[in-house]
């Protein structure tokens, strides 16, 4: 596989922003210096940079980025360059009032803050057309751009009379006629009945929340016109020169916009990523980590290939509610969990810490103190050596055998609906609860949407997949009948696409068949209540019973082997009501978990399922608690090996056969010690 950019080594780099300092040439000049000490390879300029780019409407002032560019690269520093468009500058803002933001409560944006404009706005659009017109014309061909970074964290929506207008077209493009949207709504429901195109307003708590078709194509809309926003931010880029990628800097688990539509239009995905660390009193970071590599590996497989750490925090970030520093020899660590997960970068928010305004006590490789003899700064450096030597990691690939497939979609649909549980549906939460022991065992996995294929995996996972298209029904059938093994679980198949509920059995589309299983009723939970599934019928070794909490389904055994019940305390109740099910289906086998289990069972179970299908883990053997594994195979065959320890406490890893330190050559040939927070690179 090969580099995501055209500079075939891995990136150390940071947000920088020259144009707080251009008053000050001994602080820029200072810059490059400490940035060849600190190991850094290419900066992300740019972003948020329109008012120095363009003081006055028309007024373009390149020079200073040209002249920074230059030096930067003179002394072997790339650029990733950004687009300014995630900060409108105040003038444009006073003079084209139409391009602040309007609230879903229908009030518009006074100027201020950042990533808020309108994506519909024409002006706003030709604005950042002429500006990145601009930036392409002088830079495009410049050695040393090797990346686009577009805007920043693109996200939000706005309500504006150009966004309603928008949303209507786009509408009547989607159904052609009212009578179809109606059907589709389902709006005669309390009389909601649109009999003309401009009664639709889009959702508001001060108008219309309940027609969930509505809610779900406005979510839909908002993708596609930032979708369409974005290409408008690239035509020029491209025009210029179509080699140089593009990116934008997701936000992990964000759901504001659908990123997997985003993806399409992106050459590299990239990510930033601020866990809250160090929550725990015993130091224990399993739990803040997974989640994060979670989100890694959800880039990894959007496009299939490596993504960028475009941001991290070399130290605080200072928006949390407490912000503690990364502790001593936790970045290194971090760093090199991030690799182990397909990113080809560490890069850092920020450089250096501004000196006024809201970023100013966030982390950055440079403090105030302006000293490059500080632990965060050495730490940084010593991130940047080990990456030097990490030339045959890029582009290196991951295989995953395990794929979970996460529609947002249906993650939006089932947020939106009212009942079972509101507010606390937890469909991410199981998602993750069935990520959480393959990342724990060093099991690779990847994250697929309804578009994707799927059909070369071995164990498909489907956590509530409550909205279910009928090509997907098909598709995971047709896995199953070719001897795929599937994990169903509760509140899956409910609706259709317009979020209609399925009329007949569920989970709808034939996967009741496919599971050999019926749905009858749903038992959501308090928090302090609780249920038990009972095992009845082990297919490998589990555990006798298992805690079951948030939703419990009950469902009619049509065909499936039932291998766990419902334990309970209702002695009006059957003890034979089915909560796991196994059935076969072609060449392949259907399981079906009818509850939210605890971590306990899907750990036991996963990963027993896992074997059973022989599907290897990235080092086979078990791992101490917090110690966990992944791997990577470069382009030359090379295999890299990761292990973390994400306690505080020395651990030892028994190895199945010798592995070498990749930075130090000492070869370990059956026992690995970690020492607190430790991490190696082996081969
Ligand atoms: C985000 C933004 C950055 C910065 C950091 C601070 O990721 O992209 O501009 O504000 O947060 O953590
Ligand atoms: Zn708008």
């Amino acid at each position: 596989m090969q580099a995501l950019t055209s500079y075939p080594h891995m990136l150390h780099g940071c947000d920088y922003n020259p144009e707080q300092w251009l008053n000050r040439p001994d602080i820029l000049a200072q810059d490059i210096e400490q940035m060849k000490q600190a190991n850094i390879n290419c900066v992300s300029v740019g972003i948020f940079s329109w008012s120095s780019l363009e003081p006055r409407e028309g007024d373009y002032q390149l020079d200073w980025l040209a002249n920074i560019i230059n030096k930067l690269y003179a002394n072997g520093i790339y650029t990733v360059l950004a687009t300014p468009s995630g900060a409108k500058p105040s003038w444009m803002a006073k003079k084209y009032p139409e391009i602040r933001r309007v609230s879903a409560e229908r009030v518009r944006d006074l100027q201020g803050g950042r990533h808020n404009h309108c994506y519909t706005s024409p002006v706003y659009r030709e604005k950042v057309r002429q500006i990145n017109t601009k930036l392409a014309e002088r830079f495009a061909d410049h050695p040393a751009v090797i990346l686009w970074h577009v805007s920043n964290e693109i996200q939000g929506e706005c309500h504006c009379d150009l966004c309603q207008a928008a949303f209507r077209e786009w509408l009547k493009k989607r159904y052609g006629s009212l009578d179809e949207l109606n059907l589709a709504w389902w709006t005669t429901f309390w009389s909601h009945t649109y009999s003309d195109w401009d009664e639709i307003e889009s959702p508001s708590p001060i108008g219309e929340p309940c027609i969930h078709g509505l809610t779900l194509d406005w979510k839909r809309f908002c993708t596609a016109q930032t979708r369409s926003f974005f290409e408008n931010e690239i035509a020029p880029l491209k025009a210029a020169n179509p080699d140089i990628p593009v990116t934008a800097n997701f936000m992990g688990f964000y759901d504001g916009i659908n990123y997997w539509e985003l993806a399409k239009s992106l050459d590299v995905i990239s990510w930033d990523s601020y866990p809250n660390w160090h929550t725990q009193p015993d130091g224990d970071e399993t739990y803040n980590a997974f989640w994060a590599d979670a989100f890694s590996d959800m880039c990894r497989s959007m496009l299939g290939k490596p993504f960028l750490l475009m941001e991290n925090t070399p130290s605080q970030t200072n928006w949390m509610e407490v912000c503690r520093p990364k502790t001593w020899g936790f970045l290194r660590l971090t760093s090199i969990a991030n690799l182990a997960h397909g990113a080809d970068s560490i890069q850092y928010f920020q450089w250096r810490q501004s000196r006024g305004c809201a970023e100013k006590f966030h982390g950055a490789v440079m403090t105030h103190a302006n000293r490059t003899d500080t632990r965060v700064f050495r730490e940084v450096s010593g991130v940047g050596a080990m990456l030097k030597k990490l030339d045959g990691l890029c582009g290196a690939k991951t295989t995953a055998n395990i794929a979970i497939l996460y529609d947002l979609e249906s993650h939006w649909a089932v947020n939106d609906a009212k009942g079972p549980r509101n507010g606390s549906i937890g469909d991410n939460d199981l998602m993750l609860r069935m990520y959480l022991p393959f990342w724990k065992a060093g099991y690779a996995v990847d994250f697929v949407n309804s578009e994707m294929d799927f059909s070369g995996c071995h164990l498909l996972l489907v956590p509530m997949l409550y909205m279910l298209r009928a090509d997907v029904a098909k598709r995971i059938r047709d896995y199953v009948k070719q001897g795929g093994t599937v994990l169903l679980t509760l509140h899956t198949g409910l609706v259709d696409e317009h979020d209609l509920c399925y009329m007949g059995d569920t989970p709808a589309e034939g996967l009741a068949e496919l599971a050999g299983i019926r749905f009858l009723e749903t038992d959501p939970l308090y928090e302090n209540q609780h249920e038990t599934m009972r095992i009845v019928k082990a297919p490998f070794p589990l555990a006798e019973s298992y805690k079951l909490e948030r939703l419990c389904e009950r469902v009619a055994a049509e065909g499936a082997e039932v291998l766990a019940v419902y334990e309970h305390d209702n002695p009006c109740m059957p003890d034979d009501l089915p909560c796991l099910t196994r059935s076969s289906f072609g060449r392949g086998t259907a399981y079906y978990l009818g509850a939210f289990a605890e971590d306990r069972f899907f750990s036991d179970f996963l990963i027993s399922l896992a074997e059973r299908l022989g599907i290897q883990p990235a080092i086979d053997t078990t791992f101490p608690h917090g110690v966990v594994a992944a791997a990577r195979t470069g382009a030359d065959g090379t295999k890299y090996y990761f292990v973390m320890n994400w306690t505080r406490e020395q651990k030892s890893v028994n190895l199945p056969h010798p592995l070498k330190d990749f930075e130090t050559g000492k070869v370990y040939q059956n026992k690995l010690p970690l020492g607190p927070y430790g991490a190696k690179i082996l081969i």
